[in-house]
């Protein structure tokens, strides 16, 4: 371990308890920390098992490493932090203690588990934080939405604030902080693992997008099957990530390295986020764009 803080090489992957390698890693290093703790539920990790507890034995459990975990930002950095409606109060109250929250984010997961006397739990919320209310990195136009236009209003037979394709029509919209275009990754994705709580490459996409700049470090304390990691390499950006157990580091370091061929993000296509169910429409767009980069080469070979 004391390795690390000799050279902390510019991305990796640690197989370690975030407890005790939070000393060796240098403080104010990492522009963007993007965490999804175990919540507060019973939960087993791989054999290691997770219990829930009451909201201040939690708030103790978070307060435990986040302090340390908040030392590792740099001064104008960013910090998110995903739970579920049972621990996100606890949440908010700990995040509190050491930083400004600017928004909650509604993640609408569409899957959910059934309930007979409750309802079916399918929304979680992602808690947007800086270190300096003043001071932090925030890239709107890189997190535009491409939505398909329900009523096509025009005026003098032009589209208003919309775009005709080939594919359809779509409106290109800045984010709100209700997300209702991600889906968890299902068995047929490329990006799913056997892990049982995997975050969508294409949810990080947009922290990533929005609170990093090309060349920065994002740091997850809780790893898991490697997804801050992996979308930060297809971003651009490079990544350190803690995780405790060794499988879940594997998956992690296969999917990074598939990630060095494949820089994909399923939902994020020519530079904006797509609405749900709308594949087909990617593909045909990516095609139409490739057609017409092909098209203006020979054009111009020819000029
Ligand atoms: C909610 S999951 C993270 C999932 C991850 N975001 C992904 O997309 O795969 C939490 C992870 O934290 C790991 N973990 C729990 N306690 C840990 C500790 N003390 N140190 C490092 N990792 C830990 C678990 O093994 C689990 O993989």
């Amino acid at each position: 371990m004391s390795d690390i803080k000799v050279s902390l090489p510019a991305d990796c992957v640690i197989n370690a308890d975030i407890m005790e390698c939070l000393d060796y890693l240098p403080d104010g290093l990492f522009n963007l920390i993007i965490i999804d703790p175990p919540y507060n539920l019973a939960k087993d990790f791989n054999g290691m098992k997770f219990i829930s507890m009451s909201a201040k034995a939690y708030e103790d459990y978070l307060r435990s490493w986040f302090y340390r975990v908040c030392d590792k930002l740099s001064p104008d950095g960013t910090l998110y932090m995903c739970g579920d409606w049972r621990c996100s109060s606890s949440m908010q109250r700990v995040i509190e203690e050491r930083l400004t929250i600017i928004n909650r984010i509604t993640w609408q997961r569409e899957k959910g588990r059934g309930a007979k006397c409750n309802w079916k739990n399918a929304m979680e919320d992602i808690w947007f934080a800086v270190k300096n209310p003043n001071k932090y990195y925030f890239d709107v136009e890189a997190v535009k939405m491409k939505r398909k236009v329900v009523a096509p209003y025009k005026v003098d037979g032009k589209p208003k604030d919309w775009q005709e394709t080939e594919t359809g029509n779509f409106r290109i919209t800045y984010p709100s902080n209700f997300w209702d275009d991600i889906s968890i990754p299902f068995w047929s994705m490329p990006e799913n693992t056997d892990h049982p709580t995997q975050k969508p490459e294409k949810l990080y996409a947009k922290l990533i997008l929005a609170s990093s700049k090309p060349g920065d470090t994002v740091f997850d304390p809780f790893l898991g099957s490697g997804t801050a990691a992996v979308v930060a390499h297809k971003l651009g950006r490079h990544y350190c990530g803690v995780e405790i157990n060794r499988e879940y580091c594997l998956w992690a370091a296969k999917r990074l390295q598939n990630a060095i061929k494949d820089k994909s993000i399923q939902g994020f296509a020519n530079g904006v986020f797509w609405e749900r169910n709308t594949l087909g429409e990617q593909k045909s767009s990516n095609s139409a764009k490739k057609a017409s980069q092909i098209f203006s080469q020979l054009f111009c070979k020819s000029c």
